[in-house]
């Protein structure tokens, strides 16, 4: 790795012992929990938003237009506030994500899951009592601080606890657990829309379930090893370690988490050391693939299935039934990435994912092209056509970019960015899911079936962007990245040609002191 990293991080690759123990798997269960925070509110705000009680209460003008007989199509949801309502939850996650890269550093990732959750409660309490737009806004700045700390700290926790050679596996869980809150979300709004007056309450204050699971197992669940002894509690990091890994034999892998942080402690300013020139390649290609996720268009899905197939004329609850169906696929399909992405690689299932997606996107913008006129309904074999299109996208998208966006931008840093790297990566991937839920439903209004193919473009790009300048880093231990990955590159091995003068001065210290001790 570059500099003296090798140093401190060369055992990494070693094979250490340890046994995946029970310990283990239910932190890494209770910590993915803020994913199906996550995922929970990815999929409310959708269905609400469909529900005319709620839209009566708090966004009269668009429960008008949505009634008008000769609304247009594409516009009958255009509403800035309705879009205020879905994507002022992720401008608050960019700033609690920004403390809690500084939270989880000072004081643990155990408190900013903690934080995480609390912030996600009070958010759901507020909007389940919401009398005004205000509160109801309010309450989604809440979550998106729950959401914020809990996308920072529980991938950081789940890496960080799980034996090298499951992280892969295990980090996937956090995907995994995103798409089954999506799922959960879907399923509670299909029941409470037909509750009228308060359905929409219950849907919103539902966040409140996983929060409290959150909040109670994290007081069950260990801080990570790396965490207690950046912190100065050695002793009580190596007990830690025992314990998680179910062996005695930890010395090895302590004293490389030691001399690591040690490292890492020693740069006064990680977020200085992400504008050098090293850092270059993991920094663009970390927080790229987190704009390429997004321009896949997901969301608009994600959020807005249920107003899309309205504007199809599916009736309310078809068209939430619709949404179900979308979420289930979802779920399933993430499987097929905790079983591939090791064995397959990275760069084969975003290409082919992609490619999927792409076939999708295009054919669903050809069919609405030709039957959704602005005032006219599809007819209902079309409709459901489209609704098996939309399935095929979100199948490809849930083994590709999906969980691969989170991994990738996990992995490509060295220790000494790492956790500054993957807050651009996550404050990166907020606020483009802020632009889509921002500007979708404007978008849909003036581009109307175009959309469609505005986003296949995206996935043309990203797919030449993969093929060429993507490297591959299945199997590669994390802490040589930037010799066996970034170094042998076509294009990013240029970052490095002087790599020695940048080296973190720390970094070389440690390597002179260990010749001098040899
Ligand atoms: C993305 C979300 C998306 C979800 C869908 C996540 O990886 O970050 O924006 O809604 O996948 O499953």
């Amino acid at each position: 790795m570059a500099g003296g990293v090798i140093a401190a991080d060369s055992g990494s690759n070693q094979d250490f012992p340890a046994k995946l123990t029970g310990q283990v798997l239910i932190c890494t269960a209770i910590a993915a929990f803020g994913g199906l925070m996550f995922g929970y509110d990815i999929g409310i705000s959708g269905g609400v938003t469909g529900m005319d009680e709620f839209l009566m209460k708090f966004f009269p003008n668009v429960y008008i237009k949505k009634h008008h007989a000769h609304e247009n199509n594409y516009c009958k949801f255009a509403d800035e506030y309705l879009q205020l309502f879905t994507s002022s939850l992720y401008l608050a996650a960019i700033v609690a994500s920004c403390a809690a890269s500084f939270m989880c550093k000072k004081f643990g990732r155990k408190p900013t899951m903690q934080a995480a959750s609390i912030f996600f409660f009070i958010g759901a309490i507020l909007n389940l009592t919401a009398k005004k737009l205000g509160m109801l806004i309010l309450g989604r700045l809440f979550l998106g601080a729950g959401v914020g700390c809990g996308n920072q700290a529980v991938p950081l926790f789940i890496t960080e606890i799980a034996p090298a050679k499951y992280r892969g596996g295990l980090n996937v869980c956090f995907q995994l657990l995103i798409t089954i809150g999506i799922l959960i979300a879907n399923l509670v709004n299909y029941f409470t829309s037909n509750i009228k007056q308060y359905g929409w309450r219950i849907s919103l204050g539902g966040a409140a379930v996983p929060a409290i699971i959150l909040l109670v197992g994290s007081f069950m669940i260990v801080e990570t090893p790396a965490s207690l002894i950046e912190r100065g509690k050695k002793e009580r990091g190596l007990k830690t370690l025992k314990r998680i890994r179910g062996v005695d034999d930890v010395e090895k892998e302590f004293e490389e988490i030691v001399r690591a942080t040690e490292i890492a402690n020693k740069i006064k300013h990680p977020f200085r050391e992400l504008t050098k020139r090293p850092s270059v390649p993991p920094v663009i290609c970390g927080t790229i693939i987190h704009v390429f996720q997004q321009f896949t268009g997901i969301n608009v899905v994600m959020f807005y299935a249920p107003v899309l197939f309205q504007t199809m004329g599916f009736g309310s609850n078809a068209s939430l039934l619709s949404a179900v169906i979308t979420g289930t696929v979802n779920s399933l399909s993430t499987l097929i990435a905790v079983f591939s992405v090791d064995i397959a690689g990275r760069k084969k299932l975003l290409i082919m994912g992609a490619l999927i997606c792409l076939v999708a996107q295009c054919a669903i913008g050809g069919l609405l092209k030709t039957y959704l006129t602005e005032t006219s309904k599809v007819p209902s074999g079309t409709a459901k056509l489209v609704v098996g299109l939309i399935c095929l996208y979100v199948n490809g998208f849930a083994w590709s970019w999906g969980p691969l966006g989170w991994l990738i931008s996990s992995e490509v840093f060295p220790l000494e960015t790492r956790s500054g790297g993957f807050f651009l990566a996550v404050a990166t991937n907020m606020f483009c899911t802020f632009l889509i839920a921002q500007a979708f439903l404007s978008m849909l209004c003036t581009m109307q079936a175009y959309i469609y193919f505005f986003f296949a473009a995206w996935l043309v790009t990203m797919i030449v962007f993969v093929a060429a300048m993507l490297p591959e880093t299945k199997g590669i231990p994390i802490d040589e990245m930037v010799e066996r990955v970034w170094k042998k590159h076509w294009f990013w091995k240029r970052f490095y040609k002087s790599s020695d003068i940048e080296r973190p001065k720390a970094s070389i210290q440690l390597e002179n002191q260990d010749k001098q001790n040899q």
